[in-house]
């Protein structure tokens, strides 16, 4: 058998070889070294820089041999390695020229003079110049380098720059690392969209401002901002970090960060935290204290308060206890005293304001000056007094700990939530001042004995913000930062396009009834929701996008409809606590397939099937994360009924996973060459054609008509998707590649699957949408013989379906189809007339040159007329309205359409008359 598959694989690489040998000799006579834009390029790098390998001459070709430190690919520079070899000079602006360039390293040199614009270096993958002299970056230096994965700008004498905005079109930027590079600004919010960022380091800059909480969520592992030169520093809160499950190493020492450090329970990989040198207040939280995985922390220099934190592991460095403001020492460890710990509590509240932190000193409460804290002889706390601090956050429930108070004055602050109903048993209680904040909530019920100040608080004892204070106090003035969670967004998002959908549906159908009615009176109005515009306006193109409104052929679930609307919107992110529990644990049984790729499972997402695409990255490996993130990239921006839906994704440690809609008729592959083993009639003809034409149209679409071109690269019957009904959806878009408008073609590493490539691509690499038209071409080859493209069980000269076709089809087409003709098909003579067509079809699609395939389009003007020959209607009379009761809703719909049509017909046909 396996030699039987090495003759069958020679077999078809002998007959695309020879297919294109003319096409390659062509190409590589027009490739000639002198005329080569890249070797100009090359030339003119020679002559700039100084200290060069002494294969770099000016003249030779780059190529042939290869330059030393130069990769070329197909007669173009693909590569630039001069690290640490001592060269000097200015880049020449010519290298932008280099436009196959993948990788440009010139780090630890000593180039000088400022970056050239690299615009043009659309392929440009890795660049590194760190550790040179370079003295500036153009401003808008990241346009155009769309394919950055790894930037090294560190220890570079720049004039100050900025992270432009330009560099949120690197998609698939993974390592960012430019420290001491004179950086200024902030850090952009975009970064948080940059899904495969892994590494952000930007380490001994001018950077000031805030960490964007858009980083919530981040795939971040390395975040290294550490020692900003710039006075102000980064500052704010760093609440963000909780959030951002993925991080091993936190470097944020020197700068100006101030609050708690935030719950750190879903950071679970830890290793290196390093805070020392800010202003951070606030108790160490037990998820940081308890962390395992940790090896090293820093705290000291800070306003951090409560016991001397101690830590489980057993880390090598550990700088905790200088300059903190904690209630113990390391010396003598332990919880604080009771009156510490709630007057913690209390801070808490405000979000540990830094006025308290650094009044605050020791163990003693009463014994010193601190801030608001009055007692009396007994070292009791009598008299709390926050008032006019600018406390943000809320009262926090704590402060009924204070048996003995008397007053409590929080006057003139900013404080929200709720008055907590546990100060309603403070005993000793006299006064409550809350004057000029901002509570709202209802009232509780003090005993008369106390003298309530509640003036300036609009919304107190409206009971509307019934938001109690020991909720969401968790935050302190930050709560809430993040907006609520993704997954109460995704919630949220399935709601608002439940009732989009329901809307859209009624509107639909009272706008055809009021159409019937009215005859062209122009549109009814939806009846949109004022604040809903976008999503209105997705649902009606959609249903537009269908043509003839509901389809009865094509019926989409409603679940289907609502899910497309999550997607767009945006709450893709899933948990991967929900698909775990949508998939019953990636349980064995819900596997629905395994591939190289890793496994799809069924799944049930509060009562949505789904199906979840499960890879390992430590297996996929690089490439499998690019193609996981292309494939999110992609189905984002293109939606057709022929291309299966994403639903959302998941990349949460070594998981990444993508949840689509639920196909629940399996692969095209299965129905044709699998039908006997599992158990199911074979596809009629019809079936096969209606679904042929499935694919032509989402390909049509994913060519033409999407807002950019994409190319699918691996079309084949296992990625082609059926539902109950036999409806196709195209599936598998981790090989999509956008076309080029202005360049219909170019080279590009070789993806796909062997029997599917055209010989173009299979040789030379280079991909255009007709490479697709190859591939669709051999399925229709499929559909017609129920053979598979490559058939291991026959002798060599027989294996490949495309060659014996191809040759059958030119010879003598009738006797080939009758003999190739899947047996299993019952075929009338509209059938076999269509059989034949379909058959030159393939042929077509199957040409040995690009420019002989047509375009996926003129398959679908082939195909739709075969799959629904419009007759003209012979009974003319109108059926009448009244005598339907017996009708399903179904079969009144269909009649109430074709009505419609026939109706706007009559009146067509009557005014000619
Ligand atoms: C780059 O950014 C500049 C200014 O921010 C903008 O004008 C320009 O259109 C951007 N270019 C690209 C290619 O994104
Ligand atoms: C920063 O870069 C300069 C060269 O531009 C280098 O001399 C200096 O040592 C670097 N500073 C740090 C802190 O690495
Ligand atoms: C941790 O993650 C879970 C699930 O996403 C979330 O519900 C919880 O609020 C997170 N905890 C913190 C402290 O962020
Ligand atoms: C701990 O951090 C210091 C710098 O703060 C670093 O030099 C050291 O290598 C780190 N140790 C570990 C085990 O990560
Ligand atoms: C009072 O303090 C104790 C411990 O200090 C704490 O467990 C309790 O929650 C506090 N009471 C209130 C009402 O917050
Ligand atoms: C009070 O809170 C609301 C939000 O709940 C906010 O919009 C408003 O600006 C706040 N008012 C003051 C004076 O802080």
């Amino acid at each position: 058998m396996a030699e039987r598959r090495k003759l069958c694989l020679a077999a078809v690489v002998q007959f695309v070889t020879f297919v294109v040998a003319l096409d390659l000799a062509r190409q590589c006579g027009a490739a000639s070294p002198s005329s080569s834009p890249d070797a100009k390029a090359m030339w003119d790098l020679a002559r700039a820089l100084s200290g060069l390998p002494s294969s770099w001459k000016s003249g030779s070709d780059p190529c042939d041999p290869e330059w030393e430190g130069v990769t070329c690919s197909a007669g173009r520079i693909s590569g630039i390695n001069l690290g640490s070899r001592g060269v000097s000079g200015t880049l020449p602006v010519s290298l932008s020229a280099l436009t196959s360039l993948s990788s440009l390293r010139l780090h630890r040199n000593r180039l000088s003079g400022p970056v050239p614009l690299l615009s043009s270096l659309s392929s440009l993958q890795t660049l590194f110049l760190d550790g040179n002299a370079f003295d500036s970056l153009p401003d808008t230096f990241f346009a155009g380098l769309s394919a950055l994965q790894e930037i090294s700008l560190d220890d570079l004498p720049l004039a100050p720059w900025s992270i432009s905005h330009n560099l949120s079109a690197a998609v698939g930027l993974a390592d960012f690392s430019a420290s001491n590079s004179s950086l200024s600004g902030t850090l952009p919010d975009f970064l948080g969209s940059l899904l495969n960022l892994r590494v952000l380091r930007l380490s001994y800059n001018q950077l000031t401002g805030s960490i964007p909480s858009s980083l919530a969520g981040s795939g971040i592992q390395q975040l290294l901002l550490n020692n900003q030169q710039d006075r102000d520093k980064l500052s704010g809160s760093i609440d963000v970090l909780g959030a951002m499950p993925q991080l091993t190493m936190v470097w944020l020492q020197s700068n100006s960060f101030t609050g708690p450090i935030p719950d750190l329970s879903n950071v679970t990989a830890l290793e290196s935290f390093n805070v020392r040198d800010n202003a951070l207040t606030g108790v160490v939280p037990p998820s940081l204290t308890s962390c395992l995985t940790l090896k090293n922390a820093t705290l000291s220099n800070n306003l951090l308060q409560g016991p001397f934190p101690q830590f489980a592991s057993k880390f090598a460095t550990l700088d905790v206890g200088t300059g903190n403001q904690f209630c113990t020492s390391a010396a003598a460890p332990g919880p604080c005293d009771p009156r510490v710990t709630a007057l913690l509590a209390v801070a808490e509240g405000f979000g540990y304001p830094a006025v308290l932190a650094k009044s605050w000193k020791g163990n003693e409460p009463c014994g010193a000056n601190w801030l608001g804290v009055t007692c009396d002889a007994q070292k009791s706390v009598t008299v709390l007094n926050f008032a006019s601090q600018h406390f943000g956050g809320v009262i926090s429930p704590a402060f009924a700990n204070f048996t003995s108070l008397r007053q409590l004055h929080l006057s003139n602050n900013d404080l929200t939530g709720s008055i907590p109903d546990s100060l309603t048993q403070l005993p000793q209680l006299q006064v409550l001042d809350v004057t000029n904040n901002n509570l709202s909530g209802k009232m509780p019920s003090f005993s008369s004995s106390v003298t309530l100040k509640l003036e300036g608080n609009p919304k107190l004892g409206t009971d509307s913000g019934s938001s109690d204070g020991s909720s969401s106090g968790m935050f302190g003035s930050s709560p809430g930062q993040f907006g609520g969670s993704k997954a109460g967004g995704m919630i949220a998002g399935i709601v608002v396009a439940m009732v989009v959908l329901v809307g859209c549906l009624a509107a639909l159908f009272l706008h055809r009834r009021k159409k019937k009615q009215e005859e062209k009176l122009g549109h009814v109005p939806t009846g949109t929701p004022p604040n809903e515009p976008e999503l209105i306006n997705i649902g009606s193109n959609r249903m537009n996008a269908n043509g003839r409104g509901l389809d009865p052929l094509y019926t989409q679930s409603g679940a289907d409809r609502a899910s497309a609307y999550v997607g767009e919107a945006q709450g893709m992110y899933m948990s991967i606590q929900n698909l775990r529990k949508a998939t019953n644990n990636f349980s064995e049984e819900n596997i629905l397939g395994r591939g190289g790729f890793g496994v799809v499972y069924k799944g049930d997402h509060n009562g949505t099937l789904i199906a979840v695409k499960r890879n390992q990255c430590d297996v996929m490996g690089k490439k499998g994360n690019e193609e996981f993130k292309a494939e999110i990239d992609v189905l984002r921006k293109v939606r057709h009924r022929n291309l299966v839906a994403l639903l959302g994704y998941c990349d949460d440690g070594q998981e990444r996973l993508l949840v689509y809609e639920y196909m629940s008729g399996g692969t095209l592959g299965e129905h044709l060459f699998e039908w006997q083993s599992r158990n199911e009639p074979p596809l009629t003809w019809k079936q096969r054609l209606t679904i042929v034409l499935d694919v032509a149209r989402g390909i049509e679409y994913l060519h033409s008509l999407a807002q950019e071109s994409f190319i699918h690269r691996d079309l084949k019957p296992s990625n082609i998707l059926l539902d109950k009904d036999l409806r196709a959806k195209v599936s598998d878009f981790g090989l999509v590649k956008l076309a080029a408008d202005n360049q219909k073609s170019m080279m590009t590493r070789l993806a796909g699957t062997f029997g599917y490539l055209a010989p173009e691509y299979a040789t030379t690499g280079k991909v255009s949408t007709k490479i697709d038209v190859y591939a669709f071409g051999v399925i229709l080859m499929e559909l017609i013989t129920g053979r598979k493209v490559l058939d291991e069980s026959l002798p060599p000269e027989d294996c490949h379906l495309v060659a014996i076709f191809r040759r059958g089809i030119s010879h003598e087409k009738k006797t080939f189809l009758n003999a190739m003709v899947d047996q299993v098909l019952e075929l009338d003579e509209e059938d076999q007339q269509s059989l034949a067509e379909v058959a030159d079809l393939a042929w077509h699609c199957t040409g040995r040159e690009p420019y002989q395939r047509p375009d996926m389009s003129h398959a679908v003007n082939k195909l739709s007329p075969l799959v629904d020959q419009w007759k003209p209607t012979t009974n003319c009379t109108d059926e009448d309205d009244g005598d339907n009761s017996s009708m399903s809703l179904t079969q009144r719909l269909e009649r109430w359409q074709r009505n419609n049509t026939n109706s706007a017909t009559d009146s067509f046909g009557f005014t000619f008359k």
